[in-house]
């Protein structure tokens, strides 16, 4: 697949189908993924995979959670800015209509916004997920060279006909997922990610993005 295709063609896809995830194809995967940059070299991600029967118990005890109205875990990261100024305020609700009308989801309809938001907790169906972790002690560029790894993660898995959501949500619930995983007190976790084949009859209508005059500055030649 061309890497224009690849990065066009992800998406934060909220629907699988549950055809499981070959083994070899998230080693071959997780294997190239590897030669994603860091600065030093440091490759400071440390990633879980898991899949069958302990991430069956995970989305249970996840989704009973959170459809018990158990409070989030304490933050170990802030999400995002408490008063999210603009542009970026105006880009969230813009995200939240397209993915609400996508859902035929009123904004008013509380009820309905909580359902499909518990389905994060299920992978959206995923039979596939990984868990990205981070040294406490790692400071703003090696969280940024997790970015760079994650997206190489998810192009990779386009290549091999495969869709990702990438999910801060099961931040909110990080010890849930360490009752499964078991990791070392020093790792804090920045995001799981659902793996999978997207079920086709689930509803999308694809995310937009600000023109390119907004994000990037041209200076020199090249205007
Ligand atoms: C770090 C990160 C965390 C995210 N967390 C969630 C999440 O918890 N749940 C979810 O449904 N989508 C999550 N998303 C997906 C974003 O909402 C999505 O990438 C964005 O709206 C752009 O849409 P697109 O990826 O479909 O182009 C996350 C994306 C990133 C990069």
């Amino acid at each position: 697949m061309d890497v224009y295709d690849a990065v066009t063609s992800r998406r934060a896809v909220r629907g699988f189908t549950d055809e499981p995830v070959s083994p070899q194809v998230l080693h071959r995967v997780l294997e190239a993924a590897a030669w994603a940059p860091s600065g030093s070299n440091l490759q400071p991600w440390h990633i879980y995979v898991v899949t069958g029967t302990p991430l069956t118990r995970m989305k249970t005890l996840a989704t009973d959670r959170v459809a018990a109205g158990d409070p989030w875990d304490e933050r170990e990261y802030v999400m995002y800015p408490p008063e999210l100024k603009s542009p970026y305020r105006d880009r969230r609700s813009q995200f939240g209509r397209e993915r609400y009308s996508a859902l035929g989801i009123e904004r008013e309809d509380w009820e309905a916004r909580q359902r499909a938001a518990i389905a994060n907790w299920d992978c959206f169906g995923a039979p596939a997920a990984l868990f990205c972790y981070v040294d406490r002690d790692m400071g703003l560029p090696q969280w940024s060279d997790l970015g760079m790894y994650l997206q190489t993660v998810m192009l990779l898995l386009r290549a091999e006909g495969l869709h990702s959501c990438p999910q801060m949500a099961w931040s909110q619930v990080r010890a849930t997922v360490a009752e499964v995983l078991s990791p070392p007190e020093n790792l804090i976790l920045f995001c799981g990610m659902s793996i999978g084949y997207e079920d086709p009859s689930v509803n999308v209508i694809r995310t937009g993005r600000c023109p390119l005059r907004e994000t990037v500055s041209f200076v020199g030649q090249c205007q």
